[in-house]
């Protein structure tokens, strides 16, 4: 079987968007644009990719890693230019390329590869990607002709009759990757912006005898892109939207939308319950018949079923079933919350494991530490994890009582179904089922304050 290849554009400064990154790092619904099509180009099955840098090249570079080969466009010339210089890649490709804008985050898999089929079932040379939208404004207008296109005319260079068209150039296309390494140098500059129009491609290879079609699809957004903030931010609050609706579908219920964000990989099972201010991030899973909001922040947590987490900020993390959380705690990342855990508020917990049933109610830190089932913390404890040059761990057993103002100072081992008196600072390990106390004895002045009393009246 033949491979088919894809090079995305990506050249382009985005100079309105004030940004130092290159327009294509922009972010849409908290990934770059080229990360949108970077993974279209995926699931469509492209089988590698290659990305045309230019502004800001080393960012692009770092972005793409091993996902993708880079070729440099110094200057820009115009998409022609571009995908000229992708031309060693094009030639190890024995079938077809696609050849998208690394700036129309909207172009989705099904419709790249519905637009292959059609490219390879009719013998195609060229398919354009095209859309039907009301206002074409600035995009190139498709000639559509017998049975196929006979060229796509750019909007500064259309007559009045051809700016009435509305099916418009989406900037992707799918080329026989012989037929383009072909074409290569047949380009020229002979237009009204003095560049080298990959657009001209449709003419060149119907003058060469060749076929070029275009596929129409249903997703009116395929070619929507950005080109300042504003326009990003249009293109965020479509996605954004987009994202909800699915999750509607999915049984899921938000109490208002307002400030709710969730990224587009994010699962929530049935039954669960977004309010207001909810930002749900990256690799994100939410269970069941949850609670979530309002004004939290959960990023790469997985939360079981039937969990409530109010004003709470997760980062990878684990916070299993039947879980309270809040208002207002931090679960940084590496914690593992287990099932009917309490915690209340101005709880910190960093790496550490709290085991089921554990109560922690109020204004505690518990860090690198693995706590048993059944503990209860009084208010306002903390393990002193940290001696200025490294991290120690606490260990608390089953059923241990850690009474208020407990300082656990780390390395240290509180046993099981033992007790720290309220105020004590544990520097020593505690075993099972012992009372350690570590205070100064109390001392009473019986009287002391009568005189004080008389003195202020
Ligand atoms: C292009 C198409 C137009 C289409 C529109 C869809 C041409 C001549 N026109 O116009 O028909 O409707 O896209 O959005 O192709 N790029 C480079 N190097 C360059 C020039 C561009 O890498 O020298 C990249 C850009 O970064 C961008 C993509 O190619 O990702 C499209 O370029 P852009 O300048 O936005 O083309 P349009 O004028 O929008
Ligand atoms: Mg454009």
């Amino acid at each position: 079987m033949s491979e088919n290849y894809a090079v995305i554009l990506a050249a382009g400064d985005g100079k309105r968007m004030k940004s130092k990154a290159p327009k294509v790092l922009n972010e849409v619904l908290f990934q770059p644009m080229l990360r949108w099509v970077m993974d279209s180009c995926h699931d469509a099955g492209a089988d590698k990719l290659c990305v045309v840098a230019g502004y800001n090249h080393e960012m692009v570079t770092e972005y793409v890693g091993s996902e993708a080969e880079i070729v440099l466009q110094l200057e820009r010339k115009g998409t022609a230019h571009a995908v000229m210089q992708a031309r060693d890649f094009i030639a190890r490709c024995d079938g077809n390329v696609l050849i998208a804008c690394g700036d129309a985050p909207f172009m989705d898999a099904d419709t790249i590869r519905e637009a292959l089929e059609l490219h390879t079932s009719k013998g195609n040379d060229v398919t354009v990607i095209t859309a039907i939208i009301p206002d074409a404004t600035g995009y190139g207008r498709i000639i559509r002709s017998g049975n196929g296109i006979s060229g796509i005319v750019e909007h500064k260079d259309a007559t009045a009759e051809q700016l009435e068209i509305r099916e418009i150039n989406s900037g992707t296309y799918w080329f026989k990757a012989s037929t383009l390494l072909n074409i290569l140098d047949s380009f020229d500059c002979n237009n009204s912006q003095g560049e080298y129009y990959l657009t001209d491609s449709i003419g060149i290879i119907i003058g060469n005898g060749g076929r070029a079609d275009a596929y129409a699809s249903e997703n009116a957004k395929v070619a929507l892109g950005a080109n300042s903030k504003r326009g990003l931010f249009e293109l965020h609050e479509i996605a954004r939207q987009k994202v909800i609706d699915k999750h509607f579908e999915n049984g899921v219920e938000f109490l208002s939308l307002d400030g709710v964000i969730i990224g587009k990989d994010v699962k929530i099972g049935a039954g669960t319950k977004i309010y207001a201010g909810t930002v749900l991030k990256g690799t994100t899973e939410i269970g069941e018949d949850c609670e979530i909001g309002p004004n939290s922040f959960i990023e790469n947590t997985k939360v079981g079923n039937k969990t409530v987490l109010n004003n709470v900020h997760s980062l990878d993390s684990e916070i299993k079933d039947n879980v309270q959380i809040g208002p207002f705690v931090r679960i940084r990342p590496d914690c593992v919350i287990d099932d009917e855990v309490k915690i209340g508020d101005f709880v910190e917990v960093k790496n550490s494991n709290i085991g089921e049933k554990t109560s922690v109610a109020h204004l505690t830190y518990i860090g690198d530490s693995d706590v048993g089932s059944g503990v209860n913390f009084g208010c306002g404890c903390a393990t002193a994890n940290y001696n200025g040059m490294e991290k120690n761990r606490t260990v608390i057993g089953n059923d241990a009582f850690i009474g208020c103002n407990t300082n656990l100072i780390a390395p240290v081992k509180v046993g099981e179904g033992a007790y720290t008196a309220a105020g004590s600072t544990i520097t020593k390990d505690v075993p099972a089922h012992a009372l350690a106390i570590e205070r100064a004895s109390e001392t009473l002045k019986e009287g002391y304050a009568i005189g004080k009393i008389k003195k202020k009246k």
